[in-house]
Protein backbone atom coordinates (compact mmCIF):
# COMPACT_ATOMS: atom_id res chain seq x y z
CA UNK A 1 0.00 0.00 0.00
CA UNK A 2 1.56 3.69 -1.08
CA UNK A 3 2.11 6.14 1.73
CA UNK A 4 -0.97 8.01 -0.51
CA UNK A 5 -3.18 5.23 0.26
CA UNK A 6 -2.36 4.77 3.90
CA UNK A 7 -2.86 8.42 4.27
CA UNK A 8 -6.24 8.75 2.75
CA UNK A 9 -7.20 5.65 5.00
CA UNK A 10 -6.48 7.61 8.01
CA UNK A 11 -7.66 10.70 6.67
CA UNK A 12 -11.64 8.96 6.22
CA UNK A 13 -10.94 7.23 9.35
CA UNK A 14 -10.40 10.78 11.47
CA UNK A 15 -13.78 12.05 9.45
CA UNK A 16 -15.82 9.40 10.53
CA UNK A 17 -14.59 9.63 14.31
CA UNK A 18 -17.49 11.22 16.10
CA UNK A 19 -15.65 12.48 19.45
CA UNK A 20 -12.40 13.30 20.90
CA UNK A 21 -12.05 9.80 22.36
CA UNK A 22 -13.02 8.43 19.25
CA UNK A 23 -10.40 9.72 17.18
CA UNK A 24 -7.67 9.44 19.77
CA UNK A 25 -8.38 5.70 19.65
CA UNK A 26 -9.12 5.33 15.91
CA UNK A 27 -5.83 6.89 15.25
CA UNK A 28 -3.62 4.51 17.16
CA UNK A 29 -5.59 1.78 16.33
CA UNK A 30 -4.57 2.62 12.49
CA UNK A 31 -1.31 3.20 13.47
CA UNK A 32 -0.81 -0.51 14.53
CA UNK A 33 -2.96 -1.86 11.46
CA UNK A 34 -2.40 0.73 8.36
CA UNK A 35 1.23 0.91 9.59
CA UNK A 36 1.99 -2.17 10.78
CA UNK A 37 3.87 -0.51 13.81
CA UNK A 38 4.03 -3.32 16.85
CA UNK A 39 2.89 -0.41 19.65
CA UNK A 40 1.51 3.48 19.33
CA UNK A 41 0.72 5.55 22.31
CA UNK A 42 -0.92 9.20 22.12
CA UNK A 43 -0.21 11.23 24.61
CA UNK A 44 -2.41 15.04 25.16
CA UNK A 45 -0.84 17.87 26.59
CA UNK A 46 -2.98 19.00 29.57
CA UNK A 47 -1.89 21.84 31.07
CA UNK A 48 1.66 21.16 30.25
CA UNK A 49 2.05 17.47 31.35
CA UNK A 50 1.42 14.61 28.65
CA UNK A 51 -1.34 12.59 29.43
CA UNK A 52 -1.23 8.77 28.05
CA UNK A 53 -5.15 8.68 26.30
CA UNK A 54 -5.14 5.82 23.96
CA UNK A 55 -2.82 2.88 22.65
CA UNK A 56 -2.22 0.13 19.89
CA UNK A 57 -0.37 -3.19 21.21
CA UNK A 58 1.08 -4.18 24.72
CA UNK A 59 -0.23 -1.33 26.64
CA UNK A 60 -4.04 -1.74 25.22
CA UNK A 61 -4.90 -5.61 26.14
CA UNK A 62 -8.48 -5.07 25.32
CA UNK A 63 -10.72 -2.57 24.02
CA UNK A 64 -10.27 0.79 24.91
CA UNK A 65 -8.19 0.00 27.80
CA UNK A 66 -5.02 1.39 28.96
CA UNK A 67 -2.61 -0.44 31.48
CA UNK A 68 -0.63 1.70 33.99
CA UNK A 69 -1.57 4.87 32.49
CA UNK A 70 1.27 7.77 32.88
CA UNK A 71 1.55 11.06 32.83
CA UNK A 72 5.39 12.65 31.63
CA UNK A 73 5.82 16.71 32.13
CA UNK A 74 6.75 18.71 29.60
CA UNK A 75 11.06 18.57 28.79
CA UNK A 76 11.15 14.91 30.81
CA UNK A 77 12.04 11.94 28.69
CA UNK A 78 12.36 11.49 25.19
CA UNK A 79 8.45 12.02 24.73
CA UNK A 80 8.40 15.63 27.13
CA UNK A 81 11.82 16.15 25.04
CA UNK A 82 9.95 16.52 21.85
CA UNK A 83 6.76 18.18 23.38
CA UNK A 84 9.62 20.64 24.14
CA UNK A 85 11.51 21.08 20.87
CA UNK A 86 8.53 20.32 18.84
CA UNK A 87 10.79 17.80 16.67
CA UNK A 88 10.04 14.87 15.79
CA UNK A 89 12.88 12.08 17.43
CA UNK A 90 14.13 8.34 16.10
CA UNK A 91 16.05 7.13 19.06
CA UNK A 92 17.48 3.67 17.53
CA UNK A 93 18.53 2.39 20.57
CA UNK A 94 16.77 3.03 23.96
CA UNK A 95 19.31 1.39 26.62
CA UNK A 96 21.99 4.33 25.65
CA UNK A 97 19.43 7.21 25.60
CA UNK A 98 19.81 8.51 29.06
CA UNK A 99 16.37 10.73 29.21
CA UNK A 100 14.73 7.39 28.64
CA UNK A 101 11.80 6.88 30.94
CA UNK A 102 11.99 3.27 32.24
CA UNK A 103 8.58 1.10 32.67
CA UNK A 104 7.43 -2.70 32.57
CA UNK A 105 6.28 -2.25 28.45
CA UNK A 106 10.17 -0.61 27.46
CA UNK A 107 11.07 -1.82 24.06
CA UNK A 108 14.26 -1.17 22.10
CA UNK A 109 13.74 1.87 19.50
CA UNK A 110 11.36 4.70 19.62
CA UNK A 111 9.94 7.11 17.58
CA UNK A 112 8.42 10.20 18.57
CA UNK A 113 5.89 12.79 16.73
CA UNK A 114 4.98 16.29 18.31
CA UNK A 115 0.96 17.33 17.55
CA UNK A 116 1.17 20.76 16.75
CA UNK A 117 -1.88 23.12 16.24
CA UNK A 118 -1.12 26.52 15.40
CA UNK A 119 2.00 26.53 16.90
CA UNK A 120 0.94 24.99 20.12
CA UNK A 121 1.83 21.31 20.91
CA UNK A 122 -1.66 19.08 21.61
CA UNK A 123 -0.11 16.01 22.26
CA UNK A 124 2.41 13.68 21.24
CA UNK A 125 2.51 9.99 19.09
CA UNK A 126 5.10 7.95 20.18
CA UNK A 127 5.81 4.45 19.07
CA UNK A 128 8.34 2.00 20.20
CA UNK A 129 9.65 -1.60 19.14
CA UNK A 130 11.04 -4.61 20.40
CA UNK A 131 13.68 -4.45 18.04
CA UNK A 132 16.73 -2.12 17.57
CA UNK A 133 16.66 0.76 15.32
CA UNK A 134 13.50 -0.45 14.23
CA UNK A 135 12.05 3.10 12.51
CA UNK A 136 13.71 4.96 9.60
CA UNK A 137 13.08 8.58 8.29
CA UNK A 138 10.36 7.40 6.01
CA UNK A 139 8.37 6.04 9.11
CA UNK A 140 8.95 9.57 10.89
CA UNK A 141 8.13 11.37 7.52
CA UNK A 142 4.68 9.45 7.77
CA UNK A 143 4.02 9.73 11.66
CA UNK A 144 4.22 13.30 11.03
CA UNK A 145 2.06 13.85 8.11
CA UNK A 146 -0.51 11.74 10.03
CA UNK A 147 0.26 13.93 13.30
CA UNK A 148 -0.40 16.71 10.92
CA UNK A 149 -3.36 15.94 9.73
CA UNK A 150 -4.80 14.78 12.91
CA UNK A 151 -3.94 18.07 14.99
CA UNK A 152 -6.57 20.21 13.57
CA UNK A 153 -9.28 17.59 14.56
CA UNK A 154 -8.16 17.22 18.09
CA UNK A 155 -8.13 20.83 18.25
CA UNK A 156 -11.09 21.16 17.00
CA UNK A 157 -12.74 18.16 19.33
CA UNK A 158 -11.20 19.57 21.99
CA UNK A 159 -12.82 23.41 21.73
CA UNK A 160 -16.11 21.12 21.10
CA UNK A 161 -15.50 19.68 24.60
CA UNK A 162 -14.73 22.48 26.55
CA UNK A 163 -17.55 24.48 24.88
CA UNK A 164 -19.88 21.49 26.39
CA UNK A 165 -18.40 21.86 29.61
CA UNK A 166 -18.81 25.57 29.70
CA UNK A 167 -22.39 25.38 28.68
CA UNK A 168 -22.57 22.29 31.20
CA UNK A 169 -21.58 25.07 33.50
CA UNK A 170 -23.64 27.48 32.56
CA UNK A 171 -26.52 25.79 32.77
CA UNK A 172 -25.91 24.61 36.39
CA UNK A 173 -25.32 28.33 37.58
CA UNK A 174 -28.25 29.30 35.84
CA UNK A 175 -30.48 26.33 37.87
CA UNK A 176 -28.38 27.74 40.96
CA UNK A 177 -29.35 31.57 40.49
CA UNK A 178 -32.88 30.15 39.80
CA UNK A 179 -32.99 28.36 42.50
CA UNK A 180 -31.61 31.30 45.07
CA UNK A 181 -33.70 33.76 43.22
CA UNK A 182 -36.66 31.48 44.31
CA UNK A 183 -35.30 31.09 47.48
CA UNK A 184 -34.45 34.97 48.29
CA UNK A 185 -38.27 35.74 46.85
CA UNK A 186 -39.85 33.05 49.48
CA UNK A 187 -37.68 34.55 52.29
CA UNK A 188 -38.75 37.69 51.43
CA UNK A 189 -42.31 37.06 51.12
CA UNK A 190 -42.25 35.25 54.34
CA UNK A 191 -40.43 38.64 55.72
CA UNK A 192 -43.19 40.63 54.95
CA UNK A 193 -45.65 38.70 55.72
CA UNK A 194 -44.15 38.21 59.66
CA UNK A 195 -43.89 41.81 59.79
CA UNK A 196 -47.11 42.22 58.58
CA UNK A 197 -48.44 40.16 61.28
CA UNK A 198 -46.35 41.32 64.12
CA UNK A 199 -47.79 45.15 63.43
CA UNK A 200 -51.13 44.20 62.82
CA UNK A 201 -50.39 42.10 65.84
CA UNK A 202 -49.37 44.87 68.13
CA UNK A 203 -52.13 47.30 66.48
CA UNK A 204 -55.02 44.57 67.52
CA UNK A 205 -53.32 43.63 71.39
CA UNK A 206 -53.16 47.75 71.65
CA UNK A 207 -56.73 48.01 70.14
CA UNK A 208 -57.94 45.20 72.62
CA UNK A 209 -56.37 46.97 75.58
CA UNK A 210 -58.40 49.91 74.84
CA UNK A 211 -61.59 48.53 74.43
CA UNK A 212 -61.12 46.83 77.57
CA UNK A 213 -61.87 49.35 79.72
CA UNK A 214 -65.22 50.62 78.31
CA UNK A 215 -66.52 47.07 77.88
CA UNK A 216 -65.67 46.27 81.65
CA UNK A 217 -67.79 49.90 82.47
CA UNK A 218 -70.15 49.11 79.79
CA UNK A 219 -70.94 45.54 80.99
CA UNK A 220 -71.38 46.26 84.85
CA UNK A 221 -73.92 49.14 83.43
CA UNK A 222 -75.73 46.55 81.43
CA UNK A 223 -75.57 44.49 84.74
CA UNK A 224 -77.35 47.04 86.80
CA UNK A 225 -79.44 48.28 83.87
CA UNK A 226 -80.87 44.56 84.16
CA UNK A 227 -81.37 44.81 87.87
CA UNK A 228 -82.91 48.55 87.13
CA UNK A 229 -85.26 46.89 84.68
CA UNK A 230 -86.49 43.78 86.88
CA UNK A 231 -86.84 46.46 89.70
CA UNK A 232 -89.08 48.48 87.61
CA UNK A 233 -91.04 45.63 86.61
CA UNK A 234 -92.21 44.69 89.61
CA UNK A 235 -92.95 47.97 90.68
CA UNK A 236 -95.36 48.31 87.55
CA UNK A 237 -96.93 45.08 88.21
CA UNK A 238 -97.16 46.53 92.39
CA UNK A 239 -98.51 49.77 90.56
CA UNK A 240 -100.94 48.15 88.02
CA UNK A 241 -102.33 45.43 90.60
CA UNK A 242 -102.63 47.81 93.75
CA UNK A 243 -106.19 48.62 95.03
CA UNK A 244 -105.64 52.63 95.53
CA UNK A 245 -104.90 53.23 91.85
CA UNK A 246 -107.41 54.51 90.58
CA UNK A 247 -108.80 53.16 86.93
CA UNK A 248 -107.79 56.59 84.99
CA UNK A 249 -103.93 55.83 85.84
CA UNK A 250 -104.41 52.30 85.05
CA UNK A 251 -105.82 52.92 81.62
CA UNK A 252 -103.04 55.60 81.12
CA UNK A 253 -100.52 52.86 81.70
CA UNK A 254 -102.37 50.26 79.46
CA UNK A 255 -102.31 52.60 76.92
CA UNK A 256 -98.97 53.86 76.78
CA UNK A 257 -98.01 49.83 76.03
CA UNK A 258 -96.19 49.33 79.00
CA UNK A 259 -95.91 46.11 79.25
CA UNK A 260 -94.54 45.10 75.87
CA UNK A 261 -92.17 48.29 76.42
CA UNK A 262 -90.79 46.14 79.58
CA UNK A 263 -90.75 43.21 77.35
CA UNK A 264 -88.89 44.81 75.07
CA UNK A 265 -86.38 46.33 77.11
CA UNK A 266 -85.69 42.89 78.50
CA UNK A 267 -84.72 41.67 74.99
CA UNK A 268 -82.69 44.57 74.28
CA UNK A 269 -80.50 44.41 77.45
CA UNK A 270 -80.43 40.23 76.87
CA UNK A 271 -79.31 41.00 73.52
CA UNK A 272 -76.45 43.63 74.41
CA UNK A 273 -75.19 41.54 76.90
CA UNK A 274 -74.25 38.54 74.46
CA UNK A 275 -72.86 40.65 72.29
CA UNK A 276 -71.06 42.39 74.93
CA UNK A 277 -69.47 38.79 75.96
CA UNK A 278 -68.54 38.23 72.60
CA UNK A 279 -66.67 41.11 72.41
CA UNK A 280 -65.41 40.21 75.80
CA UNK A 281 -64.19 36.94 74.47
CA UNK A 282 -62.31 38.61 71.75
CA UNK A 283 -60.82 41.33 73.58
CA UNK A 284 -58.81 38.55 76.05
CA UNK A 285 -57.97 36.40 73.30
CA UNK A 286 -56.08 39.22 71.82
CA UNK A 287 -54.69 40.19 75.02
CA UNK A 288 -54.32 36.81 76.23
CA UNK A 289 -52.05 36.56 73.18
CA UNK A 290 -50.38 39.86 73.43
CA UNK A 291 -49.26 39.06 76.75
CA UNK A 292 -48.00 35.59 76.24
CA UNK A 293 -49.18 34.59 79.19
CA UNK A 294 -48.89 30.62 79.85
CA UNK A 295 -45.81 30.13 78.35
CA UNK A 296 -44.99 27.30 79.91
CA UNK A 297 -42.27 25.21 77.80
CA UNK A 298 -42.19 21.67 78.21
CA UNK A 299 -41.14 18.41 75.87
CA UNK A 300 -44.57 17.07 73.97
CA UNK A 301 -45.62 14.79 71.78
CA UNK A 302 -46.49 15.90 68.43
CA UNK A 303 -48.94 12.50 67.29
CA UNK A 304 -50.06 12.42 70.96
CA UNK A 305 -51.15 15.86 70.80
CA UNK A 306 -53.39 15.26 67.47
CA UNK A 307 -55.14 12.62 69.28
CA UNK A 308 -56.29 14.37 72.41
CA UNK A 309 -57.24 17.55 70.06
CA UNK A 310 -59.41 14.79 67.60
CA UNK A 311 -61.05 12.82 70.52
CA UNK A 312 -61.93 16.20 72.48
CA UNK A 313 -63.81 17.13 68.43
CA UNK A 314 -65.06 14.11 68.15
CA UNK A 315 -68.79 14.80 68.51
CA UNK A 316 -68.13 17.49 65.70
CA UNK A 317 -66.38 15.17 63.77
CA UNK A 318 -68.84 12.41 64.05
CA UNK A 319 -71.77 14.83 62.84
CA UNK A 320 -69.87 16.46 59.72
CA UNK A 321 -67.51 14.34 58.25
CA UNK A 322 -64.62 11.40 58.41
CA UNK A 323 -61.45 11.31 59.98
CA UNK A 324 -58.60 9.64 58.90
CA UNK A 325 -54.97 9.86 60.98
CA UNK A 326 -51.71 8.75 59.57
CA UNK A 327 -48.71 9.39 62.09
CA UNK A 328 -45.13 8.80 61.20
CA UNK A 329 -42.56 8.44 63.61
CA UNK A 330 -41.58 12.00 65.33
CA UNK A 331 -39.12 12.72 67.98
CA UNK A 332 -40.50 14.71 71.00
CA UNK A 333 -40.25 18.50 70.73
CA UNK A 334 -39.81 21.47 73.11
CA UNK A 335 -42.70 23.90 73.12
CA UNK A 336 -45.90 25.19 74.58
CA UNK A 337 -47.92 21.90 74.50
CA UNK A 338 -51.49 23.53 75.43
CA UNK A 339 -51.03 26.44 72.82
CA UNK A 340 -49.90 24.03 70.31
CA UNK A 341 -53.26 21.77 71.10
CA UNK A 342 -55.18 24.92 70.17
CA UNK A 343 -53.37 25.43 67.35
CA UNK A 344 -54.34 21.59 65.95
CA UNK A 345 -57.50 22.60 67.07
CA UNK A 346 -57.94 26.01 65.42
CA UNK A 347 -57.52 24.40 62.35
CA UNK A 348 -59.19 21.00 62.38
CA UNK A 349 -62.33 22.92 63.34
CA UNK A 350 -61.65 24.89 60.21
CA UNK A 351 -61.34 21.67 58.34
CA UNK A 352 -64.61 20.24 60.12
CA UNK A 353 -66.32 23.43 59.23
CA UNK A 354 -65.15 23.86 55.14
CA UNK A 355 -66.02 19.89 55.12
CA UNK A 356 -69.09 18.61 52.90
CA UNK A 357 -71.38 16.16 54.56
CA UNK A 358 -69.44 12.92 53.95
CA UNK A 359 -66.15 14.95 53.45
CA UNK A 360 -63.14 13.15 54.37
CA UNK A 361 -59.93 14.85 57.05
CA UNK A 362 -57.06 13.32 57.07
CA UNK A 363 -53.87 14.41 59.28
CA UNK A 364 -50.52 13.27 58.45
CA UNK A 365 -47.63 13.71 60.18
CA UNK A 366 -44.20 12.94 58.91
CA UNK A 367 -40.26 14.28 59.56
CA UNK A 368 -38.42 16.17 57.34
CA UNK A 369 -34.68 16.97 57.95
CA UNK A 370 -35.44 20.04 60.08
CA UNK A 371 -38.81 19.70 60.99
CA UNK A 372 -41.81 18.00 62.48
CA UNK A 373 -44.48 18.47 59.99
CA UNK A 374 -48.10 18.49 60.13
CA UNK A 375 -50.16 18.09 57.12
CA UNK A 376 -54.22 19.10 57.71
CA UNK A 377 -56.50 17.81 54.90
CA UNK A 378 -60.27 18.45 54.42
CA UNK A 379 -61.85 17.83 50.70
CA UNK A 380 -64.30 20.83 50.97
CA UNK A 381 -64.77 23.80 48.75
CA UNK A 382 -61.25 25.28 49.18
CA UNK A 383 -59.91 28.52 49.47
CA UNK A 384 -60.02 31.40 46.85
CA UNK A 385 -56.23 32.12 45.42
CA UNK A 386 -56.94 35.65 46.00
CA UNK A 387 -57.94 35.22 49.18
CA UNK A 388 -55.48 33.07 50.51
CA UNK A 389 -53.15 36.01 51.47
CA UNK A 390 -56.25 36.93 53.91
CA UNK A 391 -56.72 33.91 56.18
CA UNK A 392 -53.79 34.97 58.50
CA UNK A 393 -55.20 38.40 59.28
CA UNK A 394 -57.21 39.12 61.97
CA UNK A 395 -60.65 39.31 61.88
CA UNK A 396 -61.29 37.71 58.46
CA UNK A 397 -63.80 35.75 58.13
CA UNK A 398 -66.20 34.47 55.30
CA UNK A 399 -68.48 32.57 58.25
CA UNK A 400 -71.77 34.09 59.13
CA UNK A 401 -72.35 36.94 61.66
CA UNK A 402 -72.07 35.29 64.94
CA UNK A 403 -70.19 32.16 63.27
CA UNK A 404 -66.39 32.98 62.96
CA UNK A 405 -64.68 35.83 64.73
CA UNK A 406 -61.68 35.37 61.88
CA UNK A 407 -59.11 35.34 64.23
CA UNK A 408 -58.30 31.53 64.88
CA UNK A 409 -55.50 31.27 62.32
CA UNK A 410 -54.22 34.63 63.20
CA UNK A 411 -53.57 33.04 66.42
CA UNK A 412 -52.38 29.98 65.25
CA UNK A 413 -49.22 31.86 62.24
CA UNK A 414 -48.29 34.24 65.95
CA UNK A 415 -48.05 30.37 68.19
CA UNK A 416 -46.44 28.73 65.67
CA UNK A 417 -44.03 31.29 63.73
CA UNK A 418 -43.47 33.65 66.52
CA UNK A 419 -43.52 31.13 69.53
CA UNK A 420 -41.72 28.49 68.11
CA UNK A 421 -39.54 29.42 65.15
CA UNK A 422 -41.89 27.21 63.16
CA UNK A 423 -44.24 27.47 59.72
CA UNK A 424 -47.50 27.38 58.85
CA UNK A 425 -48.76 26.93 55.23
CA UNK A 426 -51.60 26.62 52.94
CA UNK A 427 -52.39 24.81 49.73
CA UNK A 428 -55.88 25.00 48.61
CA UNK A 429 -57.86 24.23 45.03
CA UNK A 430 -61.13 23.84 44.30
CA UNK A 431 -61.04 20.67 45.62
CA UNK A 432 -58.92 20.02 48.65
CA UNK A 433 -57.01 22.18 51.54
CA UNK A 434 -53.98 21.63 53.34
CA UNK A 435 -52.85 23.53 56.05
CA UNK A 436 -49.08 22.44 56.99
CA UNK A 437 -47.43 22.79 59.93
CA UNK A 438 -43.32 23.02 60.87
CA UNK A 439 -42.11 22.68 63.92
CA UNK A 440 -38.79 22.33 64.81
CA UNK A 441 -36.56 19.96 65.88
CA UNK A 442 -34.22 22.54 68.05
CA UNK A 443 -33.28 22.60 71.96
CA UNK A 444 -34.43 23.91 74.77
CA UNK A 445 -32.17 27.19 74.70
CA UNK A 446 -32.38 27.89 70.80
CA UNK A 447 -36.04 27.77 71.69
CA UNK A 448 -36.29 29.76 74.37
CA UNK A 449 -34.17 32.36 72.23
CA UNK A 450 -36.59 32.40 69.79
CA UNK A 451 -39.69 32.87 72.23
CA UNK A 452 -37.31 36.30 73.94
CA UNK A 453 -36.66 37.85 70.59
N1 LIG B 1 -59.97 24.34 55.73
C1 LIG B 1 -60.49 25.46 55.22
N2 LIG B 1 -61.20 25.42 54.07
C2 LIG B 1 -61.69 26.55 53.51
N3 LIG B 1 -61.57 27.78 54.06
C3 LIG B 1 -60.88 27.89 55.21
C4 LIG B 1 -60.30 26.75 55.86
N4 LIG B 1 -59.66 27.18 56.97
C5 LIG B 1 -59.85 28.52 57.03
N5 LIG B 1 -60.58 28.94 55.99
C6 LIG B 1 -60.97 30.34 55.67
O1 LIG B 1 -60.16 31.21 56.47
C7 LIG B 1 -60.99 32.09 57.22
C8 LIG B 1 -60.27 32.48 58.50
O2 LIG B 1 -60.18 31.35 59.37
P1 LIG B 1 -60.03 31.61 60.91
O3 LIG B 1 -59.91 30.31 61.59
O4 LIG B 1 -58.97 32.62 61.14
O5 LIG B 1 -61.38 32.33 61.29
P2 LIG B 1 -62.82 31.70 61.37
O6 LIG B 1 -62.78 30.22 61.36
O7 LIG B 1 -63.64 32.36 60.33
O8 LIG B 1 -63.28 32.21 62.80
P3 LIG B 1 -62.71 31.74 64.25
O9 LIG B 1 -62.04 32.94 64.80
O10 LIG B 1 -63.92 31.34 64.96
O11 LIG B 1 -61.74 30.64 64.00
C9 LIG B 1 -62.27 31.32 57.41
O12 LIG B 1 -63.36 32.18 57.65
C10 LIG B 1 -62.40 30.61 56.06
O13 LIG B 1 -62.90 31.48 55.07
MG1 LIG C 1 -61.44 29.18 62.68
Amino acid sequence: MSDLTKISQFATAMLNAATLDDLLWSITNNIGEILGFDDCIIYLNVDGILIQKSAFGIKNPNERNLLNEIAIPIGKGIVGTVAQSKVAEIVPDISIDHRYIWDEFSGKSELTVPIIYEGNVLGIIDSESSQLNAYNESDKELLQTIANIAAPRIASEQYCTELQQTQLQLEQSNFELATSLRQLKENQETLVQSEKMASIGLLAAGVAHEINNPLAFSMSNMDFFKECSEKLINIYKLIITHPNISNEIKQQLALMNYTQLMQDIEEVVDETTTGLLRIKNIVSDLCGYARNEESVMTQFDVNNGIKVTTNILRGEINNNCHLQLDFGKLPSLYGNESKVHQVFMNIILNAIQASHKDGLITVKTFADDKYACIDITNNGLGIKNENLQDIFTPFYTTKPVGKGTGLGLFICYRIITEEHGGQIKVFSNEKQTTFRIKLPFIGHKQLNAISCA
